[in-house]
């Protein structure tokens, strides 16, 4: 079997920072997730409401028997729910419910992505030739390693320099509240412990050590979520799995994509979902890149195992039209967010996800602190991702950005956990004119004066322009009572007018900080 599908190309010109672009799987994976952000989906083959809601008691009877569903109060559907053979937990969950499951999620907004596995070894380099222009995860793809060639890695791989303690306790220092690691990406090398599948680093490596597990117990010791990154859709060395951007280059990969499913992600999935649960991880399934291979059929029986977690989440790149607990854009921060919607951007801090040892396009401190900000400042997370190399270690230039950022945090890390949008209206940017995003709509140039945030009672504004006298900023409901500096242990009260145009604060005459320095306005309510 082929897999049909083949990219168009993807600008990620839209954000402060990500100024590259490169070719990606974008024209079929963006058709099943990104547009349909709003739209409740129809399904192929589904003829009718009818069916799909008698088929969804069958699949519901025959798959998730065993989960405990809530019944405490009545069930709130979503308008997605009856189109799917398997209902997703939260589905069948009130409000309040469902807001209870994802609050940890929605307080962290910062976690770390680690895209980590045998590409780190290639480093983006293969038979002398350098990959430009794509990630280095995708070398085996976009270089045509045949699978054999591919498979042949794992004999050398052996990450001496890995430890887990270390790596938990830099995330920690950088301020993250959770990390996701690439369990298994598109090459289909498992780097965790599976006895459904051999082509993975325990039985293939010298290595010979589970470094989920090690990443699990430190988490669980040092009070950090984990999350566990799947590539359900995408395998290129296990018959059946899809290949994007062109489809398969190797006979060894044709085969039915059911079967691998049912032979390799599924039981996959279950030992993710099963093997660490003494650590209390994973606490989300970060899936990628659905194909239209991924029926809703075939995501329904992969719904029905994650149904008897009902407190992982996982994110909406499931495939087969299940939007999953959260948005993901990539590579880009949306001009306004989704509102009343979970969203993480997550973004790489050079150009690549996997390891490559010539890519050092690293984005500025500055540049990473400030897309954190605004990020928080539309109610969404930031998943900002390091690639270790093949010895275990995360780059310098990564670790010192993200501890950068964790010593911003520390300062001012109320202004970002368990915030939500500022109460202002401002757009911070404007739509050009001239240049387009990815979709061929005015790209959003957005303006780096500052943002805001709020908790109740508080409102957070984080100022990147100092303007070294009085500070404006538009009018608000809420009546201030106090303005000062959250850098000011002693929060010395800043002299403030409010009027019905606008609030005016007397700043000190320095900023705390070089990058973003945070003026609190409390509001007393
Ligand atoms: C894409 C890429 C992948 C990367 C991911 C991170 O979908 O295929 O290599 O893991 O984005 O969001």
């Amino acid at each position: 079997m082929k897999n049909r599908a083949t990219a168009g190309r993807c600008n990620y010109g839209e954000t402060h920072g990500t100024n590259r672009s490169y070719n990606r799987i974008y024209e079929e994976y963006s058709r099943m997730t990104l547009k349909n952000d709003s739209n409740p989906r129809t399904f192929p083959g589904l003829a009718s409401r009818g069916l799909a809601a008698l088929l969804a008691v069958v699949f519901a009877a025959t798959f998730s028997g065993c989960h405990s569903t809530p019944k405490t109060q009545p069930a709130t559907k979503t308008s997605s729910t009856a189109q799917h053979p398997v209902e997703p937990i939260k589905d069948t969950m009130t409000p309040a419910q469902r807001d209870a499951r994802i609050a940890w999620w929605r307080q962290a907004r910062f976690g770390m992505f680690i895209h980590w596995g045998l590409y780190a070894e290639l480093a983006g380099t293969w038979n002398g030739k350098r990959l430009e222009n794509h990630p280095g995860e995708w070398i085996m793809n976009r270089d045509r390693i045949p699978v054999a060639d591919y498979k042949k890695l794992a004999a050398t791989f052996d990450p001496t320099k890995f430890n887990a303690d270390q790596w938990v306790a830099m995330a920690k220092a950088s301020g993250v509240k959770y990390i996701v690691i690439t369990a298994k990406h598109h090459d289909g090398f498992a780097m965790f412990n599976s006895a459904a599948n051999k082509f993975n680093i325990v039985d293939a490596t010298p290595f010979k050590r589970d470094p989920l597990k090690a990443l699990a117990i430190a988490c669980h010791k040092q009070g950090i979520k984990l999350g566990f990154y799947y590539s359900q859709d995408q395998d290129w060395t296990a018959p059946g799995g899809a290949a994007l951007r062109g489809g398969h280059w190797d006979k060894a990969q044709d085969g039915s994509f059911a079967e691998y499913v049912h032979t390799k992600v599924i039981p996959q999935l279950k030992e993710l979902l099963n093997n660490y649960q003494g650590e209390d991880a994973p606490d989300e399934i970060w899936f990628d890149t659905p194909t239209k291979d991924m029926t809703p059929e075939l995501a329904g029986e992969i719904v029905a195992v994650l149904n008897k977690h009902p407190n992982v989440l996982w994110n909406n790149r499931l495939g087969g039209g299940y939007q999953g607990d959260f948005e993901t854009p990539e590579q880009h921060i949306p001009a306004q967010g989704y509102p009343g919607k979970n969203w993480e951007t997550c973004m790489t801090i050079n150009g690549t996800w996997g390891y490559k040892s010539f890519d050092t396009d690293f984005k500025s401190t500055e540049t990473l602190l400030q897309n954190l900000i605004d990020i928080a400042s539309k109610g969404g997370n930031y998943l900002l991702n390091v690639g270790p190399d093949a010895t275990g270690v995360i780059p310098k230039p990564e670790r010192d950005r993200m501890l950068a950022i964790g010593k911003w945090l520390k300062v001012n890390g109320d202004a970002i956990y368990g915030t939500q949008p500022g109460p202002f209206t401002d757009q911070h940017g404007a739509y050009s004119t001239t240049k387009k995003d990815r979709k061929g709509n005015p790209r959003w140039v957005p303006v780096w004066d500052w943002r805001a945030t709020a908790k109740p009672g508080t409102v957070y504004v984080s100022i990147f322009e100092w303007p070294h006298a009085t500070f404006t900023l538009p009018a608000m409901q809420a009546k201030v009572t106090k303005a000062y500096m959250l850098a000011d242990t002693s929060h010395k009260a800043l002299k403030f007018s409010q009027s019905a145009s606008g609030i005016t604060v007397k700043l000190p005459g320095k900023a705390p900080d070089p990058i973003a320095s945070v003026l609190v306005l409390q509001t007393g309510s």
